[in-house]
Parts: structure tokens; C-alpha cells; sequence
């Protein structure tokens, strides 16, 4: 049997914690539980999860607090400049907290202002 992690997602008032397979990856995840990553126009246009459009991207942490570790060259880079990261490109495998983006037309992925 499969184990499950929890990913705790936050989408503007709404929280939710989900029980997902480990492995599964981020974007799967979270558009099984229609949370949804996209900007309207990227729904229909992006690049099924190939890490590639960048318009699928959330803000997400480990149980320490900390970002996910980064496989893919445009996940690192997004990782390494504050963006947004690429929910396609993340491993569901250890606790996370996920925040979603909103977005109004494409990916609007700005770096983080703190
Ligand atoms: S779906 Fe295109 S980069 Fe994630």
C-alpha cells in the first residue's frame, strides 16, 4: 500500500489538508483536490506538466519551513531568484505547505517582496 503524505494547501480563506500518495507530483495533487494552479488563459494553455510554460507555480515549504530541494534547471532557477516554483516539477515526498498564486491571466510569477 501506497503511503500517504499530508500537504496542507492554503488558497485564500479556504485551508485544506490532503492525503496524497508519495510520488505523486505537486500539481497532480493539487488539481485532483480542484485547487486549481493555473490563471484562466494557462488552463488551457500550458505545457501539461513539462516544466516548460511556467504557470503553474505555488509557494510551498517543508515541515522545517524551508522550499523543497529543486530537480529541474527551471524549478532551480525560480528556487534560486524567490519565484514562485513550478508545482509540476515538485515530488510530493515529505509534509508540505502549499500557498496558491493568484493570478488574472498567465503565470504572474513575481518574485517574493519581503
Ligand atoms: S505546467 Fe508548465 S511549467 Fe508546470
Amino acid at each position: 500500500m501506497a503511503e500517504e503524505v499530508p500537504v496542507t494547501v492554503r488558497d485564500g480563506d479556504r485551508e485544506e489538508t490532503l492525503s496524497v500518495e508519495r510520488g505523486t507530483t505537486l500539481r497532480r495533487a493539487l488539481r485532483d483536490a480542484d485547487f486549481e494552479v493555473y490563471a484562466p488563459a494557462a488552463k488551457v494553455a500550458n505545457c501539461s506538466g513539462r516544466g516548460i510554460c511556467a504557470t503553474c507555480g505555488v509557494r510551498v515549504w517543508d515541515g522545517a519551513g524551508e522550499e523543497p530541494d529543486a530537480d529541474h534547471w527551471h524549478d532551480a532557477l525560480a528556487a534560486r531568484y524567490g519565484y514562485p516554483r513550478l508545482s509540476c516539477q515538485l515530488t510530493v515526498d515529505q509534509p508540505l505547505t502549499v500557498e496558491l498564486i493568484e493570478k488574472r491571466y498567465w503565470g504572474q510569477l513575481l518574485p517574493r517582496r519581503e
